[in-house]
């Protein structure tokens, strides 16, 4: 290697050196001011050229050439651009809301409107749908969202569920013994425990009005829930002489059964208001055997009747 050469090696070594410092510092320096770019050729020159693309909510109004940078534009109403680009126009905003759906966000320059379901409502397929009521005997465990349906689950041992809903968990029976009750009807699924202040084995007591009353009132309840099936219901209603059961007697095909005691409990709470207090064990101990419901007969016979001498015990049936 000639003198000269060398010379010339170690200059462009330097110059090596100094330029990868230069790159070095300046990457310190403004590491956060590098805009994202794109490439193009430049029509007049024909010289590939980097460009600087432009930010959300413009659009390329003027590419960039040799001596002028990108000219970005501001999206005009109801056009948007989300990212950076080198997009020549915004987009549309193409989103609407459709049945059930309410404008969440509006379009803007960076945002296609956004729509979502209205309260009550859950997204499926594209289309807002109204959220799941739970049946009877089962409860909410998750309520619907905008993007999901109700979660429901049956009642599990004792709690129920006797509303049709989209919101209500299972509710706990209550607890007759803790508020020094007797269990009139135990609760299941579908209803309520039922609680009296009666008593069967209360040492024969004496009977006053308000004890008749309480005692009438845990008949009429217990009957009420009782399991009837369909064709004796309708025979029973019809024993009731009553024009409402007359009229309700017709369309009972149509409901729930495990919802039956809606009907019945105040049916018969309108049947008792013609019976006299101290006839109604026997009188409805008729319209069960007449009906021929000899299992519920059984079962009021045995928690209803009195054993010894009591105005309350009947057994004088016709
Ligand atoms: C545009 O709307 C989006 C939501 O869709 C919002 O996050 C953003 O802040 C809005 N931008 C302006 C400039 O209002
Ligand atoms: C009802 O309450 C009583 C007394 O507080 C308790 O001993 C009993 O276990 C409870 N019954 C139920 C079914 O929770």
């Amino acid at each position: 290697m000639s003198g000269l050469d060398q010379r010339k090696f170690t200059m462009i070594f330097k110059y090596l050196i100094i330029i990868i410092l230069i790159e070095n510092v300046s990457s310190w320096i403004e590491p956060v001011n590098v805009k994202p770019t794109y490439e193009r050729r430049d029509a007049i020159t024909g010289q590939v050229v980097t460009c600087e693309k432009c930010p959300p909510g413009t659009f390329v109004k003027e590419h960039c050439t040799g001596v002028q940078p990108t000219i970005c534009e501001h999206c005009p109403d109801l056009h948007y651009t989300q990212y950076w680009n080198y997009l020549q126009k915004c987009r549309y905003c193409n989103v609407f809301c459709g049945d059930h759906q309410y404008e969440k966000h509006q379009c803007n320059s960076t945002h296609n409107r956004v729509c979502e379901c209205k309260a009550g409502y859950y997204l499926e397929f594209e289309f807002c749908l109204k959220h799941s009521s739970c049946p009877y005997g089962a409860g909410v465990i998750k309520m619907g969202t905008p993007y999901s349906d109700t979660n429901c689950e049956p009642c599990t041992r004792g709690h129920f569920s006797l509303r049709i809903s989209s919101s209500e968990p299972c509710s706990v029976h209550t607890n007759c013994t803790k508020d020094g009750l007797e269990i009139n009807v135990p609760g299941n699924r579908y209803h309520n425990t039922l609680c009296t202040s009666w008593q069967k084995y209360n040492g024969g007591g004496s009977l006053d009005d308000s004890v008749v009353s309480t005692y009438n009132e845990a008949i009429i309840q217990f009957v009420a829930y009782q399991k009837i099936p369909l064709k004796k219901l309708m025979r029973f209603f019809n024993l009731l002489q009553i024009e409402e059961a007359k009229k309700v007697s017709k369309q009972l095909r149509t409901h729930n059964k495990h919802m039956m005691h809606e009907t019945l409990h105040p049916l018969l709470l309108k049947w008792k208001e013609g019976i006299k207090e101290d006839h109604l064990l026997e009188k409805i101990l008729y319209i069960l055997r007449t009906a021929k419901l000899k299992n519920v007969v059984k079962k009021v016979q045995e928690r209803f009747m009195l054993s010894g001498s009591s105005t309350l015990q009947f057994i004088n049936l016709h």
